[in-house]
């Protein structure tokens, strides 16, 4: 198990490219099961959580071969299997991804219950909700999701939960639909870009979706999907992120590869918050931390602020010269950081599912926990800004999301290592 050593105080400068959105490459990976012809993906990021999804196509009968790094082949062997093992799944809970794919060309799927994690329990009702609707007969038995149907029909469903819409809820019921019989509409569905990626990603491989990226959207279904070259879009986590550590390090950071139509609430927010940001192209941002002023934000379904940035602007306004309310309305968990921050001499309240934090004048390093990949990059900055050294613990989380992190902050200037934990 690793960690990060880091000394704060220096201002990030320079220029970092943005990698391919993990949370669309998963999904397009997942997809690759609807074909038996070759499926090639551009983009991909090299991280952890790929590597799971892999491992997973694998032992579902693909062959998959990474070229130059961030390009996969995935070619199909056998379309025999159709389990979903928990040894696998309990890694990555997007492995809940490939059961409407084998579900929709295999007729049964056999994958584990997904577990929760430190952000919140992590329910599939709403997936499990989508697969009944289009005809599955569902048994849960051993810790396993069982679904069989030799041919989904489609139908309407509304895929609203009691915390808004589900992203890969909204994913596994499209993939699940594309090949069943007739027409399917999903109501109350995510409109995250990782959504409209993989439904243009489906519709480039035969499938007819419409209104992908709103709230409704409708699939037509088809006969069968033929293999496809397709590029990821970029992840936006990771550009917040950046733009995040430009804020609490007064810095100045130029993204590139990013797409900056995907950014809107997130730069709204953190320009608010006193990051002074420059669109220079679609594609191109500087980022400058100016001052840090406080800011009162709430998580919710795109296209507002996205729970994947909260941890990041929670680390951020501590430094701010006032009070801050951060609500999170997706995962009211989702606080562990807050208590790390803390221990930096952050001044955090945290009551429910609201945090009130009361900005300080400085953060002092300190040995902190990662508990989740976002909570993990948030404390790294946290580390960034303070006085002193900060050992990151635990950084396997930020390994399954953020591609070669370490070094892309080490370009910027910053001063931080990967250690044995034990060091
Ligand atoms: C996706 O998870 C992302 N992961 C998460 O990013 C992200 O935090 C989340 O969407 C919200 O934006 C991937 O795309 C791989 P949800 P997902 O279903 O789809 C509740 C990261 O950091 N819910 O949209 O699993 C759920 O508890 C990860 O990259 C149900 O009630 O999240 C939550 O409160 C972390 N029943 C809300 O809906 C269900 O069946 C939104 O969850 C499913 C979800």
């Amino acid at each position: 198990m690793d960690k990060y050593v880091i000394h704060g105080e220096i201002p990030l400068k320079g220029t970092v490219a943005i990698s391919g959105a993990k949370n669309s490459s998963l999904p397009l990976m997942a997809a690759s099961l609807l074909t038996d012809e070759p499926v090639i993906l551009h983009n991909v990021p090299d991280l952890m959580d790929i590597r799971t999804m892999i491992a997973l196509l694998t032992y579902l009968g693909k062959k998959v071969t990474i070229e130059d790094t961030h390009t996969l082949r995935i070619e199909e062997v056998s379309s025999q299997s159709y389990e979903a093992p928990y040894d696998i799944v309990r890694k990555m809970r997007a492995s809940i991804a490939v059961l409407g794919p084998l579900l929709g060309r295999r007729g049964r799927a056999r994958v584990s219950f997904p577990g929760g994690c430190t952000i919140g329990p992590r329910p599939v009702d709403l997936h499990i909700r989508g697969m009944k609707a289009l005809g599955a007969e569902i048994v849960i038995e051993e810790g396993y999701i069982n679904a069989t149907c030799p041919k989904l029909k489609g139908t309407s469903m509304n895929l609203l939960g009691s915390f808004g819409p589900s992203v890969l809820g909204t994913e596994n019921v499209m993939m699940a639909a594309v090949l069943a019989e007739g027409t399917t509409v999903i109501e109350g569905a995510a409109c995250e870009p990782e959504v409209a990626d993989l439904a243009q990603c489906l519709n480039k491989m035969g499938a007819k979706i419409s209104g992908a990226g709103t709230s409704v959207i409708t699939i037509e279904g088809v006969e069968r999907l033929h293999g496809v070259e397709y590029t990821t879009i970029p992840d936006r986590i990771e550009a917040g992120t950046f733009i995040a550590a430009a804020g609490i390090t007064g810095g100045e950071i130029t993204l590139t590869n990013t797409c900056v139509a995907h950014l809107a609430e997130p730069i709204e927010v953190f320009s608010k918050a006193g990051v002074e940001i420059e669109i220079l192209s679609h594609t191109t941002l500087v980022a400058r931390g100016k001052t840090i002023r406080p800011v009162e934000v709430e998580t919710k379904p795109y296209p507002f602020f996205p729970t994947d940035l909260q941890a990041q602007l929670m680390a951020m306004v501590t430094l701010a010269d006032g009070i801050s309310i951060i609500s999170e309305k997706i995962f009211p968990d989702r606080f562990l950081h807050a208590a790390e921050l803390c221990r930096m001499g952050a001044d955090i309240h945290v009551d429910g599912a609201v945090a009130v934090v009361k900005g300080v004048p400085r953060l002092s390093g300190a040995s902190i926990m990662a508990s989740d990949l976002r909570a993990g990059a948030g404390l790294v900055l946290a580390g960034l800004a303070a006085k002193g050294k900060t050992e990151v613990l635990r950084i396997y989380h930020i390994d399954r999301g953020y591609e070669h992190f370490e070094e892309k902050l080490r370009a910027l200037g910053a001063d931080i290592q990967r250690r044995p934990q034990e060091e």
